[in-house]
């Protein structure tokens, strides 16, 4: 949605109000540890800003950059990581092709899709995993790195689509029991002074509280971004889908939860 406005509605000259980057994503360039750069089609893109980190700030880091796509003419800034590229070296590079043209002969180094086999078959140290790619491919390898005893914490990675959800089945007002939490409660508001009743009838507190007309910040709507978060002050929530986001010790993301306890405040 938001790439078709940019690309329909706005130009050079058009004023965006826009938010600073934001969430856990993100590669401290200075560290000697290995770091390996996975990604698919356009999840190629953050890898670009940690490769072009890397290479300025410690061009000798030991560093894999796998990348996949279907065949050259979608393989994106091919160009930008050789140039990139010059003078790291620590860096290797593999690109995997899923159906090459005769003309890619040369230009990538094997054949089918990025996966933990061929990942622990060019690199045997231990690393920081960072990944960005389709649905499909960061499910896979995110599973596969788990049961290679890679633990959780060295393994990162950002979502460019947000994960499939479950169709909503229930009518608009009416209360869902099939959704995890409390059907009653009692919502507090505090920042903004307003207590009201929660009766099931919102698929979580984001929606809920835009419904009494608050405007909480947020984005993704999924879990994935944190631009949610929110202190609670007073009882529990429960999350309808496990967060992608880090959450902070005493916050929770609105946009997944629903309360959990009989009464709940929120720093709202
Ligand atoms: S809006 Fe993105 S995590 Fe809630």
């Amino acid at each position: 949605m938001a790439s078709n406005f940019l690309h329909d509605h706005i130009q050079e000259g058009s004023i965006l109000k826009v938010r600073p980057p934001n969430g856990s994503f993100v590669l401290d360039p200075s560290p000697t540890d290995p770091v390996v750069l996975l990604s698919n089609g356009v999840g190629i893109t953050p890898m670009m800003a940690m490769l072009k980190a890397v290479a300025v700030h410690n061009p000798a880091r030991k560093i894999w950059f796998f990348h996949g796509a279907r065949d050259g003419r979608v393989h994106a800034f091919r160009q930008e990581v050789a140039m990139t590229a010059r003078g790291m070296e620590g860096l290797t590079i593999h690109y995997v092709y899923s159906r090459p043209q005769p003309e890619d002969q040369g230009h990538f180094h094997s054949q089918g899709y990025v996966d933990v086999p061929l990942i622990r078959s060019l690199v045997r140290d231990e690393a920081d995993y960072f990944l960005c790619g389709s649905p499909a491919f960061m499910t896979s390898i995110r599973a596969g790195l788990k049961a290679e005893g890679v633990p959780e914490e060295r393994v990162r990675f950002e979502m460019f689509s947000q994960p499939p959800r479950a169709a909503a089945t229930t009518p608009a007002g009416e209360a869902d029991a099939a959704l995890p939490g409390s059907l009653a409660a009692t919502v507090t508001f505090a920042r903004s002074g307003r207590t009201v009743e929660w009766q099931g009838d919102h698929d979580n507190l984001l929606a809920f509280a835009e419904a009494h007309g608050l405007r909480p910040d947020h984005s993704c709507r999924a879990g994935i971004c944190g631009t949610c978060a929110c202190r609670l002050l007073e009882g529990d929530v429960i999350d309808a889908e496990p967060p992608t986001a880090s959450v902070a010790p005493g916050s929770v993301l609105i946009c997944i939860s629903r309360p959990g306890s009989a009464k709940i405040s929120l720093d709202l």
